[in-house]
C-alpha cells in the first residue's frame, strides 16, 4: 500500500467515525427522568383500625381511651416500614368483621386467628404471631386435659377459636358452652364460679393468670390444641391493604423492628 492510499484510508476513516459520532450526537438525548421523588412522598394513608380492646397484652385500653398492646406497636411499626399511618378504634368483637366489609374500619386488629372460614369472607396479612388456646381453671381443680371439660361449663368469648374448640369437646350444641362479649367477661364468671373452666388464647390467659394472682387460676395446657396464627384482616379483595401491612410485617421481621416487639410483651424469645 502506498503513502497515498493508506492517508486517503486513514482520512475516510477518520470522517467516518466522525459522522457516527456525529449522528450520535444528532440523535436526541432521552430526556433526562426526573430523579425518583425520594423526599416527596405519596401521600401517606391513615387507615382505620379496630380492636376489641379487652385482650392484653395484644389489644387493651388505657384509662384515657387510648388503644395499646402488641397488635398496636406490630401494625404501626409496619406502617412506618410500607409508608401508612393507623387510627386505633376500639370496636367490640361481636360484628368486628362486619366492619370492613360496611368500609367503617380498614384493618381488624384484634388477635384474629388466620382460619378457612374466615378466609371465605375476608382477606389476610401474613401471619405475625403464633398462638394456641389453653384452659384457665380455679387452682383446686381436677381438670388436667382438654377431655376433661366433656361434663363442664366452659366459658368462652363468643365466635372465637376458643369457641371452636371447645364445640369440638362438648358438641356444637351443648348447654354447658357458656359465650361472652369478652374474655374478661368469661374469666370474671369462672371466678364467680359460675362455670368451671375459660377456653382463651395463651398469650391472654397466661397474662391474666399471671397479673392477677388472687383469683387463684392456674392454666392447663393440652398438646391436642393446634397451632394458631394471627393475621390482620381486611376486606375481602382488599390486596391493596393487606399487601402494605404485609409488605411492613416482612420489614420489621428482617430488620429485628419484631424481636424487640415481641421481647417487650412477651420475653425474648427461646
Ligand atoms: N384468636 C382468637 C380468634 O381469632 C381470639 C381473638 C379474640 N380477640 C379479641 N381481641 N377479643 O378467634
Amino acid at each position: 500500500m502506498n503513502s497515498t492510499r493508506r492517508l486517503v484510508l486513514s482520512a475516510l476513516a477518520t470522517s467516518m467515525l466522525l459522522v457516527a459520532c456525529g449522528k450520535k450526537e444528532e440523535a436526541p438525548a432521552p430526556a433526562a427522568q426526573p430523579a425518583p421523588a425520594a423526599n416527596a412522598p405519596a401521600a401517606v394513608k391513615t387507615y382505620k383500625v379496630g380492636s376489641d380492646a379487652s385482650y392484653a397484652p395484644f389489644e387493651s385500653e388505657t384509662a384515657d381511651k387510648k388503644v395499646v398492646g402488641f397488635d398496636v406497636d406490630v401494625l404501626t411499626a409496619a406502617g412506618e416500614k410500607a409508608g401508612f399511618k393507623v387510627e386505633f378504634i376500639n370496636t367490640p368483637w361481636e360484628g368486628i368483621f362486619n366492619t370492613l366489609g360496611t368500609g367503617d374500619r380498614d384493618i381488624v386488629a384484634s388477635a384474629v386467628t388466620i382460619t378457612d372460614e374466615r378466609k371465605q369472607t375476608m382477606d389476610f396479612s401474613e401471619p405475625y404471631f403464633e398462638a394456641k388456646q389453653l384452659i384457665a381453671v380455679p387452682e383446686a381443680s381436677k381438670v388436667s386435659k382438654a377431655d376433661d371439660l366433656k361434663d363442664k361449663k366452659v366459658g368462652v368469648q363468643t365466635g372465637t377459636t376458643g369457641d371452636e374448640v371447645v364445640q369440638k369437646i362438648l358438641g356444637k350444641t351443648s348447654p354447658n358452652i357458656k359465650r361472652f362479649e369478652s374474655t374478661p367477661l368469661a374469666i370474671k364468671e369462672l371466678q364467680n364460679g359460675g362455670v368451671d373452666a375459660v377456653v382463651a388464647d395463651n398469650g391472654v390467659v397466661i397474662n391474666f393468670v399471671a397479673n392477677n394472682p388472687d383469683a387463684k387460676l392456674k392454666i392447663v395446657e393440652d398438646a391436642g390444641f393446634a397451632k394458631e396464627y394471627y393475621g390482620y384482616a381486611v376486606k375481602k379483595g382488599n390486596t391493596e391493604v393487606a399487601n402494605k401491612v404485609s409488605e411492613g410485617i416482612k420489614a420489621i421481621k428482617a430488620d429485628g423492628t419484631y424481636d424487640k416487639i415481641f421481647a417487650k410483651y412477651f420475653g425474648a424469645k427461646k
